[in-house]
């Protein structure tokens, strides 16, 4: 095995030996390209410099204690990057040709797949670029789709310990009929400087609100919003939330374990109700949050537990690690195993 400290690595880049590339050209994609190299080499014009026509994904590969390696819900990524590549009339990458080269990547750089039960995994980001050239605002006619992969931990340093949020008001990720729904870079370059400020003022991210009355909330900067009061897990229904494959895969644990799920508009206000919040996705799985500061009005929500994750939030977190570590049965064939 590497000489990798799994147990200490931070979310972040990571050199590894491999990725995969396919190029879209004259509406065709080609053949799938084996690169050691961490560059690529696109034309000065191409749209996704100038346009922002790029969209990318994160999805997550595990290391079983049975030696067997497990990806997670891999078809909703591709089907997301398909969507995402739509949204911004990009090219969209077949299915196929997604799992084809997700597998050739995780086969090649299989020394880098974290041990188990250390909470790293080896993180995939596919991505999608406009690499045709465009002065005028229109859609490349050319393509890349590739994926990258790199070992990582826990998104935040607390890893599986509360973190504290910030709400916002004065700085939207999207816009009412905008691209909050699909996985583009532009609502990433808009979150920067909020979650930046947000850093500098001690907190781990932002929580955004709805960008069209203010009042509801929308998620946090890189992972969707949930609640729990009572016997009710309550996670927001907003057109302008990246659709969260955790928080799918999430309500539907809550759901097997006897809970009530509800899918709604949430008023700022209903933090005050809630027994434990979270943020969930692929890289924050799920982070509890100790403290909530609305930052216009100064409010703070405080929850659970002496600094520790509350007991529901707990149970869902290790369903669901324990469903793609192999520990647990997967009983929703959410994994696919590569022997
Ligand atoms: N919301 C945003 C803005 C994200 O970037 C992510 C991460 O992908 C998520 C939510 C969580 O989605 P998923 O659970 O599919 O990773
Ligand atoms: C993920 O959870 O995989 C993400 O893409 C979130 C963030 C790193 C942008």
């Amino acid at each position: 095995m590497e000489n990798i400290d799994w147990g200490k690595l931070p979310f972040g880049y990571f050199k590894t030996d491999y990725n995969v590339r396919c190029y879209y050209r004259n509406g065709a994609w080609g053949t799938v390209e084996i690169s050691s190299s961490e560059t690529i080499n696109i034309h000065i014009a191409a749209t996704c410099l100038h346009y922002g026509q790029e969209a990318f994904e994160g999805m997550k590969v595990f290391r079983g204690k049975d030696g067997k390696i497990r990806v997670f819900r891999w078809e909703e990524n591709a089907k997301r990057m398909q969507r995402s590549c739509d949204g911004i009339m990009m090219a969209q990458p077949p299915l196929e040709l997604f799992k084809e080269m997700m597998l050739k990547v995780i086969k090649l750089n299989e020394r880098f797949i974290p041990p188990p039960g250390l909470g790293a995994a080896l993180y995939l980001r596919p991505l999608t670029i406009g690499t045709g050239p465009q002065v005028g605002v229109k859609p490349a006619e050319e393509y890349m789709f590739m994926i990258f992969a790199g070992p990582v931990g826990p998104y935040f340093k607390e890893g599986f310990n509360p973190v504290n949020v910030q709400i916002v008001r004065d700085y939207d990720r999207t816009a009412p009929h905008g691209t909050g729904h699909i996985k583009v870079g532009g609502n990433y370059a808009a979150s920067l400087r909020p979650a930046d400020r947000a850093k500098k003022e001690g907190f781990s991210t932002v929580l955004f609100v709805d960008s069209k009355e203010n009042k509801y909330i929308d998620e946090a900067g890189p992972a969707n919003f949930f609640g729990i009061r009572g016997n009710t897990y309550i996670t927001p229904d907003s057109k302008t939330i990246l659709p969260s494959i955790t928080n799918m895969s999430l309500r539907a644990l809550a759901e097997d374990m006897g809970m009530k799920v509800e899918q709604r508009h949430v008023l700022v206000e209903e933090l005050e109700g809630f027994d434990e919040v979270g943020a969930c996705g692929t890289a924050a799985v799920i982070s509890p949050i100790k403290k909530i500061v609305d930052r216009q009005t100064g409010k703070e929500y405080t929850y659970c537990c002496n600094g520790t994750a509350g007991p529901i939030s707990t149970k869902l977190f290790k369903t669901l690690k324990g469903i793609q570590e192999g520990e647990i049965e997967d009983k929703f064939g959410w994994n696919m195993i590569i022997e």
